[in-house]
């Protein structure tokens, strides 16, 4: 892979895990168990091949609606992957960062998740960004409304410091898996010059090789940014 053509930043809307389940008659919490695992193993190729960021969303704000029941297991998947798993990326130079509103999530979740960013590593090679109770609307009316209590006019970058992912560069190229064709409110302000790829293969099925595929066919494409091509 040409590493001049690899996105820094990747997006990943990991949609799928319940129909991967429940394609197997088990129940929608094992998808999201086989999910959480291809996960860990997409963000460690991700770091070997050098991409510098890496953001999963794991939990839309409009997932809180789904049943408790499978909130409830999601909430176990982060439990055990923010006290095992994360020492392992530490181990490796990598960070994490969460993203969203994690003041609705049960009390020790998100005592786990901000401690998570916390005991990073400064510095890291690679940042495995958590988008958790995460919509690009209230991110960008809890910006607006910290804007507005500042009383200062703001440019872009005054207005980007103010976002959940304020540090972190645009992503350069948004994948989602389990075929549709939608954002569902994933970074759409941090997205508006993104690349854009969708896969039918549903998540837990999204190996490294079908990942790799999405930067391929990311390498291959011409970024204009609304300039004429040289
Ligand atoms: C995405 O998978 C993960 C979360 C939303 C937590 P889904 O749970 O939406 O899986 P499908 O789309 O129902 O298959
Ligand atoms: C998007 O998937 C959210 C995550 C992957 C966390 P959804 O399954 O919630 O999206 P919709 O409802 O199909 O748009
Ligand atoms: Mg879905």
């Amino acid at each position: 892979m040409d590493v001049n053509k690899l996105p820094v930043h990747v997006g990943i809307i990991m949609d799928g895990n319940g129909r991967w389940a429940q394609r197997r008659l088990m129940p929608r919490s094992v998808g999201h168990n086989a999910g959480m695992n291809r996960m860990i193993g997409l963000a460690s190729h991700a770091k070997e091949l050098g991409i510098r960021y890496m953001t999963v969303y794991a939990l839309s704000t409009e997932n809180l609606s789904r049943p408790q029941e499978e909130l409830d297991a999601l909430f176990n998947l982060f439990r055990k992957y923010f006290t095992r798993n994360v020492k392992k990326l530490y181990r490796q130079q990598a960070a994490v960062k969460v993203i969203g509103d994690l003041s609705a999530l049960p009390q020790d979740v998100e005592k786990l998740l901000s401690d998570g960013e916390k005991n990073s590593p400064e510095n890291p090679q690679f940042t495995l960004i958590f988008a958790v109770n995460y919509g690009s609307r209230p991110e960008i009316l809890r910006a607006v409304n910290r804007a507005v209590e500042q009383g200062e006019p703001l440019d872009k970058e005054g207005f980007e410091k103010l976002l959940y992912t304020s540090g972190i560069p645009d992503p350069d190229l948004i994948i989602r898996t389990g075929g549709e064709v939608r954002l569902s409110n994933f970074l759409t302000y941090q997205a508006a010059y993104a690349e854009l790829y969708f896969c039918d293969a549903l998540f837990p099925e999204f190996t490294d090789r079908k990942f790799d595929k999405a930067l391929e066919n990311y390498a291959s494409r011409h970024r204009r940014f609304g300039k004429i091509e040289e």
